[in-house]
């Protein structure tokens, strides 16, 4: 990794720790959290997308970009690009700013979008890597859109597996009882992966 993108990530998690405790969960500004993915599991994703030969990569849940940097610094190794979806002005501006600094912006297609109609439109089969880390309620809803988009032999990777298990029971459940191959990986907040078949 480049010494400037190391800067700028290690700026980010303070900008990130400083900014979240600066806000009660229980305020209406709870959505300006950034609610990043710690170091380790930015690590983990880089070296998943390389071991796998990622190119085309979804991210559903930008906030400022923090996941982003990581996932979008290995799928340029590769010659990949990421494309990432948020719904918030205020996260998605913020975003584009970090990946202009960065210098990944043209590795980057970053959308503000809802997540549910960016799944509904894509091409069955068309990502190689899923990376989930957003609004836990409609992940279940999603999953029909998910499993179709993402290619066979594609890998799923869903953040806070660990930190909210029971809120995402129900969605594992259903990717398991759907055939595929999964791991809980005890890093970060956990990390829950998933990957089915050619034949499944
Ligand atoms: C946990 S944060 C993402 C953190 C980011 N992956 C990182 O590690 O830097 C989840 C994000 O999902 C966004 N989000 C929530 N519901 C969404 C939806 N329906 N479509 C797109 N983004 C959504 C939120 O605004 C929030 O910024």
């Amino acid at each position: 990794m480049e010494p400037a993108l190391h800067q700028l990530l290690e700026e980010l998690e303070r900008f990130g720790l400083q900014n979240d405790a600066g806000i009660d969960r229980a305020s209406a500004e709870r959505p300006l959290r950034m609610l990043n993915i710690t170091r380790d599991t930015g690590e983990f994703l880089a070296v998943l997308v390389r071991a796998t030969g990622a190119r085309a990569i979804l991210e559903i849940g930008t906030s400022n970009g923090y996941s982003t940097l990581w996932l979008a610094d290995a799928a340029r190794a590769l010659g990949g690009k990421v494309t990432t979806v948020e719904l918030l002005d205020a996260k998605f501006a913020l975003a584009q700013e970090n990946f202009r600094r960065a210098g990944l912006a043209d590795r980057i297609d970053a959308l503000q979008a809802d997540a549910g109609a960016v799944l509904r439109d894509a091409a069955e089969g068309y990502y190689d890597f899923i990376f989930l880390d957003s609004e836990r309620s409609l992940y279940l809803d999603w999953w029909p859109d998910i499993r179709r988009v993402l290619r066979p032999n594609g890998l799923l990777v869903v953040d806070n597996a660990v930190s909210h298990a029971e809120e995402m029971a129900d969605f594992v459940q259903s990717v398991r009882a759907d055939g595929f191959a999964c791991s809980l990986v005890p890093v970060g907040k956990g990390e829950f992966l998933a990957t089915r078949g050619g034949a499944g």
